[in-house]
């Protein structure tokens, strides 16, 4: 399986942070965001990667990571995303890389204690359809909201509701079979403008191919004041994609 990384966007909830440079490359703890989820996808066995970005400083991660060999990459493409039109607008730009295969996504500020190998390696016994993983979380109204039926089973996701169904956060890693492709054209923007991974995701609901495991351990995103805080904690206090899950 091939992975894809995405960092574009332009961080506005960080100002002035990144003004000065790309949100994945701000420091979070001892290393910068994006190690993170490279590494995350490195521990899965996925050494073939993609990373999508945009914005004014894009070449800083060409400076930062070259050709990926400190992760013990075989590849490390890049992708320049114009605009920021959402996260499914990105992942539209690894069609290419893809190349037919199925892919592990990772959004560029996600970070997690675990080791998604176990699901990757789920993910490449089911063959088709899609995968999502899912975390409690005490403040679903910044996710999308997954609700699940008595066997777990996902019955829809809702972008950010205003009065969540469940506490269910649908964390930013995803598996995809290659018809996400094909998925991602049909979008239309949401109210905020953007090609949302909800709607993708949904619409694996739709045909019956999503597939959900909870993930085991701590899960952070990066993106805002607090999560940037406390991600760092995090790290400080026991590490990132260093247990199984
Ligand atoms: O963190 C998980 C959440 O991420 C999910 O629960 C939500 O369903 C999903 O929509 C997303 O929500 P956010 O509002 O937090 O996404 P955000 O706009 O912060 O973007 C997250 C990452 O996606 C960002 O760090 C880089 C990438 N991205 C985002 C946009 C809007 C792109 O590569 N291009 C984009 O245009």
């Amino acid at each position: 399986m091939k992975g894809v990384v995405l960092a574009g966007g332009l961080g506005s909830r960080l100002y002035p942070l990144t003004k000065i440079t790309n949100k994945h490359l701000l420091p979070v703890f001892d290393k910068p965001m994006i190690y993170y989820p490279i590494q995350c996808l490195v521990n899965a066995g996925i050494t073939d990667i993609l990373i999508v970005t945009g914005g004014n400083y894009a070449g800083h991660f060409l400076q930062l990571l070259r050709n990926g060999s400190d992760f013990g990459l075989r590849r490390l493409g890049y992708a320049y995303q114009e605009g920021e039109g959402g996260i499914a607008d990105a992942l539209k730009l690894a069609e290419e890389f893809a190349d037919g295969e199925s892919i592990a996504v990772v959004l560029g500020d996600n970070i997690i204690e675990g080791n998604i190998k176990k699901a990757v390696d789920d993910f490449e016994q089911q063959g088709k359809g899609a995968k999502i993983l899912l975390k409690e979380v005490h403040d679903p109204e910044r996710f999308g909201v997954a609700t699940v039926d008595g066997d777990g089973k996902v019955l829809r996701i809702v972008e950010k509701p205003k009065e969540p169904e469940t506490n269910l956060a649908v964390i930013g890693i995803y598996m995809y079979d290659a018809e996400v492709f094909e998925i991602c054209r049909d979008l239309k923007p949401s109210d905020r403008g953007e090609l949302e991974i909800t709607d993708v995701n949904n619409e694996y609901v739709r045909r019956g191919t999503l597939t959900s495991e909870v993930l085991k351990g701590w899960w952070t995103d990066a993106g805002t004041f607090e999560s940037l805080y406390r991600s760092a904690s995090l790290v400080r206090e026991g590490g990132a994609n260093r247990m199984d899950v």
